[in-house]
């Protein structure tokens, strides 16, 4: 297990390239099960998450080889429909195979999903919608064992209840090869769902609505291999924006899509940063502490759920209290009683944290629950006085490339060391 010795008090200041988009990836490599054959996938980040998926993929035949940021995915030679728990325990995007495996082979079985410790992770919203496409949908040990109905899955009305972007790109994956035509109303915006859209569309699949709450899929026979580049990472992107502003740096982002980064720049902005957008290039500049900025998070094109643990860091620098709600997960917090140790002064009250910023930060030695949580920490420790120890940093190699590569170029004094500890 490895982790990470930060000692605090350094501005992030300099200039990075953000990385491919770790949410893309995970929806657009399963998507090449749906036609057979060789796909080059460029700008792929190389995370612990792409290296699990292209293993469960590799379990099921597929050949996925990384070079850099140039991923090969070979789907000529599926020989299993399967996805085992040992695979799907360790990340919950590995679901993402059902759709494809049912609309291309008629069948699937797949683990129940495991992913991040923190609260319950239900897939109903998949299975109603694969469900309405006339799949058979059996629950057994653990696994979710599919069928296609004679003559393959058929075109439907489907509504999600809720806003779900796994959902919705699972069930997209399986319309279209569904024979006529599907409505998804309530529909993911996210822009990797967008991006999926549009690489299934390249691979020949008839998508209208894309970027709209409503997509409207005609089903086709067949689809053919592409070869696309992977959209930047927003999140990664709003996590170093967000390390700049606490730590009083000056930093600029290049390779991003401001675009899909409104709502937390706007943010940054209302508590006190000057950004600049120019092109695909980001710069923050902060030299003050930041004005208390409550935020809550909401679907796209709203605050994404993913920085709220990265905002709360970011708060426990605010001179005043400000309030973090997270309206997606009903327990997304474990991050909190590690800033605790840091002397963070943050007290919950139900789904909302209020967070009494300025109070000084002090090292300590914390642990990592979950990947976003871990960048908190992470945050957090490159501000506080003196020494932090951030245990099983391997939550944070799942969705960021190098980190302390990265953060050290931009002036933090950051190392990873190998430990014992579990
Ligand atoms: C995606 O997860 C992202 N992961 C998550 O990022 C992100 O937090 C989440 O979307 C929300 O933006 C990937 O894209 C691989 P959801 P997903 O289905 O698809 C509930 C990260 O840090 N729900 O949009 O699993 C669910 O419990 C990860 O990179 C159901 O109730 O999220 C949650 O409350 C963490 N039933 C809400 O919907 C379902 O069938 C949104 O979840 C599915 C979801």
């Amino acid at each position: 297990m490895d982790k990470f010795v930060i000692t605090g008090g350094k501005p992030l200041a300099g200039r990075i390239t953000i990385s491919g988009a770790k949410n893309a990836t995970l929806a657009i490599m399963p998507a090449t099960l749906l036609a057979g054959g060789v796909y080059h996938l460029t700008n792929t980040p190389n995370l612990r998450d792409v290296w699990t998926l292209s293993r469960l993929l590799g379990s099921m035949g597929v050949h996925a080889e990384l070079n850099d940021t140039d991923l090969f995915v070979d789907t000529s030679n599926i020989t299993s429909y399967e996805a085992p728990y040992e695979h799907v325990k360790k990340m919950r995007a590995s679901f993402h195979v059902l759709g494809p495996l049912l609309a291309r082979y008629g069948e699937a079985k797949v683990s129940l999903p495991g992913g991040c410790a923190w609260g319950p992770r239900p897939v109903d919203l998949h299975l109603k919608g694969l469900e309405k496409l006339g799949a058979q949908i059996d629950l057994e040990a653990g696994y979710v064992i599919a069928r296609a109905p004679e003559g393959g899955l058929r075109g439907a009305r489907i509504h999600f209840d809720i806003s779900s972007v796994g959902a919705t790109e699972n069930v997209m994956m399986a319309a279209v090869l569904a024979k006529g035509s599907t409505t998804l109303s309530n529909a993911a915006v996210e822009p990797e769902v967008t991006a999926l859209a549009r690489m299934l569309v390249n691979m020949g699949a008839k998508i209208e609505g894309i970027g709209t709450t409503t997509l409207e899929i005609e089903g086709v026979p067949e689809l053919k291999t592409v070869n696309e580049e992977t959209i930047p990472d927003r999140i990664e992107a709003g996590t170093f924006l967000i390390g700049a502003a606490m730590t009083r740096g000056k930093i600029t982002l290049d390779k991003t899509n401001p675009y899909h980064l409104a709502a937390v720049i706007a943010k940054l902005e209302e508590s006190g940063c000057e950004v600049d957008v120019n092109g695909d290039s980001i710069t923050l500049t902060m030299e003050t502490a930041p004005k208390p900025t409550d935020i809550t998070t909401s679907p796209y094109p709203g605050f994404p759920t993913d920085l709220q643990a990265q905002w709360m860091a970011y708060m426990l620098m605010a001179d005043g209290t400000s309030s973090i709600t997270d309206t997606i997960y009903t327990d997304r917090f474990k991050h909190v009683p590690e800033l605790l140790r840091l002397g963070a002064d943050v007290e919950m009250a139900e789904n909302t944290a209020i967070i009494k910023g300025g109070k000084k930060l002090s090292g300590a030695t914390v642990m990592s629950t979950d990947l976003r949580a871990s960048a908190s920490l992470i945050l957090a420790a490159l501000v506080a006085e003196g020494r932090s120890e951030i245990l099983r940093v391997y939550h944070l190699d799942r969705g960021y490339e190098a980190i302390e590569k990265r953060l050290g170029a931009l002036g933090a004094q950051i190392r990873r060391e190998r430990t014992e500890e579990f």
